[in-house]
């Protein structure tokens, strides 16, 4: 088989790619791991691949950041001729990022087979971006490897083919499984003087929630209402940081973007958790650290089902008092299934073991 070329371009790409090249490496299968450089930071980048043991990329597009079709437009023009030169058989994309979408379209067009991991995930909230790229790079992708059940059931709704569609569970899962020991030696809330369990976390980086510089203060006013009682360390996003310029409440400490391990250590410490990440709605699950999401709609809604996480909004008040509720009754601890550390060996089974699914052209 050629080698196959495997796609990640943006911090949450680079846990969930750890997996899938680990997977196939056991199976002997070689891989070109190709790093767009959407994310291109010591602290964004070069340390998610130190710490997680991802090898160096053996090629890097250095993208960087720009607009969205100016990203995207760039990833495209440099993955072409990429894809020219390896000819692979298959293309393996990860996320929702603008990277994913871009190199999904560009290998589509080249004739390999499109397999994206985490499919079928739907906020059916068209103003996200991920949104759109998640869409679109389910459209164009042969394998579509679902982490729940509920992406599932949107992939069958919206028509496509039974062969196409794995449920294999969360590649995220695997590397936070494999790497909390790990996480949990390491000496960064004796380092910041935190007792466990004594203090929340706070992320945020939606567009929706930070470009607007009135938003982003009337969410940290409500969070400094919370870090009141339970005071809130938040690893500031470049991109938050830029629309960052009110005085901070008393009680919110402010810090630098964390590596992998380090914000895995914070998460399983924290009481709480407030963020509108996707990703940290499926590991405070897995940590059972309760967690409050503040957007108005979740692509993850198993975390809230099966796990400990709680859809709060943007209105100040919802958001306190659901932070009390939670602090003064924690949710009991649940995961999902399939979320047990194997979807890796599930996805390589998947691409691996079974006839190629059939293209539109190739049905009677
Ligand atoms: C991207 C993803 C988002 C993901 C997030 C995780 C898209 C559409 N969005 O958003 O889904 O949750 O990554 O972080 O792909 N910057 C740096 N250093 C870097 C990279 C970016 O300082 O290494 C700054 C730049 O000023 C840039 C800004 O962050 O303009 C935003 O970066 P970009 O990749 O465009 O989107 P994110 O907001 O990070």
């Amino acid at each position: 088989m050629r080698p196959v070329v495997c796609v990640a371009g943006a911090r949450p790409n680079f846990v969930k790619i750890k997996p899938v090249l680990d997977a196939f490496a056991r199976r002997d299968i070689e891989t070109v791991l190709v790093h767009t450089g959407q994310h291109y930071d010591a602290a964004m980048s070069g340390q998610f691949f130190a710490e997680l043991g991802i090898r160096p990329p053996d090629r890097s597009l250095d993208v960087g950041s720009a607009s969205h079709a100016v990203q995207t437009g760039r990833v495209m023009s440099s993955f072409e001729p990429l894809l020219e030169e390896l000819q692979p058989e298959l293309v393996v994309v990860v996320g929702d990022v603008n990277s994913t979408v871009a190199c999904a379209l560009v290998a589509a067009k080249s004739g390999a087979y499109v397999a994206h991991v985490e499919a079928g995930l739907r906020s059916r909230d068209w103003s996200m971006p991920e949104e759109i790229n998640r869409v679109v790079t389910d459209r164009v992708s042969d394998y579509l490897l679902a982490s729940s059940p509920d992406a599932v059931d949107n992939l069958q709704t919206e028509g496509y083919r039974e062969d196409q569609i794995h449920l294999v569970g969360n590649v995220m899962i695997d590397t936070l499984l494999a790497n909390l020991p790990r996480a949990r030696d390491r000496s960064l809330l004796r380092d910041l003087r935190l007792e466990p369990h004594s203090y929340g976390v706070a992320t945020l980086h939606r567009p929706s929630n930070v470009d607007d510089g009135g938003m982003l203060q009337t969410l940290m006013a409500a969070l400094g209402t919370i870090a009141a009682d339970c005071p809130l360390v938040f690893p500031v996003h470049p991109r938050t940081r830029a629309s960052l310029s009110a005085a901070v409440p008393p009680g919110i400490w402010l810090i630098e973007p964390l590596g992998y391990l380090d914000f895995l250590a914070l998460q399983a410490g924290a009481r709480i958790v407030l963020t509108d990440s996707g990703g940290i709605q499926e590991e405070t699950t897995v940590l059972g650290v309760p967690c409050l999401t503040l957007r108005d709609n979740t692509e993850r809604p198993i975390t809230l089902t099966e796990g400990t996480n709680r859809l709060v909004g943007r209105n100040p008040t919802t958001i306190v008092e659901a932070a009390e509720e939670v602090l003064a009754r924690p949710p009991e601890p649940r995961r999902p299934s399939l979320w047990d550390g194997k979807a890796g060996v599930r996805i390589a089974s998947a691409l691996l073991d079974q006839p190629r699914p059939l293209r539109p052209t190739q049905q009677a």
